[in-house]
């Protein structure tokens, strides 16, 4: 590209693959095999699925009795056998699963054969603590490889891992934990951020303290500090366990639809849902886009930023990579400490290919210029991916010219919790358009509608379905199958409601523009209004709450709350002070408000609902809309 300020204004320019890339490309021709998949979904996924290995065949490859699909019907396989023993029998024994590093430069490596031991010592001490097929275990633990080998250990027994990312706090951890009546919880001592250890075990002691199903708390103890007297069959070593059980341990046999994990999400109610995910569905979808869209060679260094507590973390930090055998970076620590090049040092350091990060740490790194990535050695990289908010042509063309030296590919992905892969993207053999996610991947008809499920023409702004099922899409919400039903029954046409608002472009690119319900999308962190509410309404002071997002330069969206206080009490700064720390205390530092305004009544509809859209349109000038059910 040769003048990137031009290029800025147009966001419908168009950037094409280099030569060499377009050479190296697994998938050449994206139109051919995306009709392929679209005509002949049977024969397509049943081809991809066998690259795959199963103890048992399909015997059909989708039963869609609207709106629970069934995918691999009958199968039977493993998941971590795909992403271990497979690979260990065919040569890459030797091979490295892991680089996992902190902030400090500390680094673990382990194999694929290494890690396939450890996992199978991790199952057997699961096993002998009584836990078995369709169990659940909570996962509350820092984004290492320790991580992964307890997700793992629990696929490989057939134990329904739900991990929680280690941010939130007692409360949502508790309410997770809870709804998923976990027998066991797996954590570790403390987890590491900008060089402090950030305790993780008296929080999940003090989330489930009143839980009793919770039997066990297995805990990585990473500096050795509890003492052997307080290992009393409710607190288990991690290392002791995996030492003390061998490791053989047979993979459970797993049938397709068998679930693999939960993993809550927010909603639109001040309950997190738990979507379900089953194990073959699941495992063919994310090898396929993990293989496809980020083009893993033999050799490929891959290296996804996410946290394994998000759904970025499942599907490309453990499963996918994992199922193509590939060599992946896992970073424990924040991109800016201990200085604001370390993700470059790593990729330099690491060489490496790939590497897959959000909108908001790309804007952040932006802020702190052009030449810190500058002083680094990134001519390894080949594609560089974006995750979990829109992103702007500013913030694309900045990672395309200063990260990607205008010769890595960037592709945008847009996906979600349930939807399990990537939906949307451009492939790397495909011309991407800045701010614009893409096309839609193989299997998935994607359209733009209004309220009524009828198609918009072109540039149109509507709510972004989904007209088919795919395989990894989620089965239900976990207890909850009204939840899931409504994704399906929102907008007639039986299509799957993904909330979020869109436009298809002439060239049929797909713009993502955000969250058509009231979920918040902060930092790429997903969060829902009501959650951040009912946190706010438990300080004692506060009557009412209403929370809208707000533009955020960096982070996308703010949040911003309207605090009606209790008879008896006046607005102050301390008040501000101690309503934030009341949402720390309950949900986590991701969740507390950048601003809180005192009010004295909230606007609401004349059935008592609260209008947040009323308050946001005020607060950023806006027009006020259809205000005709307004109380008063
Ligand atoms: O609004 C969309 C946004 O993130 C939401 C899904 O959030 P979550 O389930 O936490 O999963 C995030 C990681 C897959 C979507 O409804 N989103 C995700 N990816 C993109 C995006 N918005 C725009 N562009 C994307 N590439």
């Amino acid at each position: 590209m040769e003048n990137l300020e031009q290029v800025h204004l147009q966001v419908n320019e168009v950037f094409y693959p280099t030569e060499e890339l377009k050479k190296e490309c697994i998938v050449q021709d994206y139109e051919s095999m995306y009709k392929k998949s679209i005509e002949n979904p049977d024969e397509f996924w049943s081809e991809v699925a066998s690259e795959l290995f199963w103890y048992q065949k399909w015997d059909k490859v989708l039963e869609w009795n609207f709106p629970y699909a069934k995918w691999f019907v009958n199968g039977k396989t493993n998941i971590t056998y795909n992403c271990l023993d497979r690979h260990v029998e065919n040569g890459r024994r030797n091979k490295l699963a892991f680089i996992s590093v902190d902030e400090e430069g500390n680094e673990k490596k382990i194999t694929y054969g290494e890690l396939l031991e450890r996992v199978n010592r991790l199952a057997n001490g699961l096993k002998s603590l009584g836990l078995s097929k369709g169990d659940r275990v909570s996962i509350y633990m820092p984004n290492t490889v320790e991580a992964v080998i307890s997700m793992l250990a629990c696929a490989r027994i057939g134990v329904i891992h739900s991990v929680v990312f280690a941010g939130f706090s007692e409360g949502a951890l508790k309410i997770r934990v809870n709804d998923a009546k976990a027998k066991a919880v797996i954590t570790a001592t403390y987890t590491k951020r900008r060089g402090k250890k950030i305790p993780l075990l008296p929080t999940v002691l003090e989330a489930t303290k009143d839980l009793d199903f919770v039997k066990h708390i297995i805990v990585w103890d990473r500096d050795k500090e509890i003492e052997e007297s307080q290992q009393n069959g409710k607190i288990v070593d991690f290392e002791n366990l995996i030492k003390s059980s061998s490791p053989v341990c047979n993979p459970e046999i797993m049938d397709a639809e068998d679930p693999l994990f939960i993993l809550y999400t927010s909603g639109t109610t001040g309950k997190p849902k738990g979507v379900l995910h089953t194990v073959g569905g699941y495992m063919v979808n994310t090898y396929l886009t993990t293989k496809t869209v980020f083009n893993i060679k033999e050799d490929t260094v891959y290296w996804c930023t996410a946290d394994v507590g998000w759904i970025t973390g499942h599907s490309y930090i453990v499963y996918g990579p994992l199922a193509n055998g590939t060599t992946s970076v896992i970073m424990e620590g924040v991109p800016v400490y201990p200085h604001p090049g370390i993700w470059w040092e790593y990729v330099e350091k690491y060489r490496v290919n790939v590497f897959y990060t959000a909108p908001t740490a790309i804007r952040m790194l932006m802020r702190f210029g052009d030449e810190i990535p500058a002083k680094y050695d990134l001519s390894s990289l080949k594609i560089i991916g974006s995750v979990g908010e829109p992103i702007n042509p500013e913030a694309w063309l900045w990672y395309y010219k200063h990260v990607g030296k205008e010769k890595a590919k960037v592709v945008d992905t847009w996906w979600q919790t349930e939807t399990g892969a990537h939906m949307i993207t451009t492939l790397p053999c495909y011309p991407a358009k800045p701010g614009k996610a893409g096309k839609p991947m193989f299997g998935v008809v994607a359209d733009v509608v209004d309220k009524q499920g009828n198609s918009l023409p072109p540039n149109t702004i509507g709510y972004l379905v989904i007209r088919k099922p795919w395989p990894s899409m989620l089965r239900t919400c976990w207890g909850e199958p009204e939840r899931y039903e409504k994704y399906w029954k929102d907008i007639p046409g039986n299509v799957y409601n993904a909330d979020d608002l869109a436009a298809i472009d002439e060239d049929g690119y797909i713009m993502i523009v955000g969250r058509a319900d009231d979920v918040l999308n902060v930092a790429g962190h997903r969060i829902g209004n009501a959650e951040v509410e009912s946190a706010i309404i438990e300080h004692p002071a506060v009557a009412e709450a209403a929370v809208i997002g707000k533009p955020n330069e960096i982070k996308g969206e703010s949040i911003k709350a309207f605090v009606v206080l209790k008879e008896g009490y006046t607005p102050s700064p301390e008040l501000v002070d101690e309503i934030k720390e009341t949402v720390k205390e309950v949900l986590g530092a991701i969740a507390v408000p950048d601003e809180i305004e005192f009010v004295d009544k909230l606007p609401k509809t004349r059935s008592g609902k609260i209008m947040r859209r009323v308050l946001r349109a005020k607060e950023l000038g806006q027009e006020l809309g259809d205000i005709s059910t307004l109380e008063d």
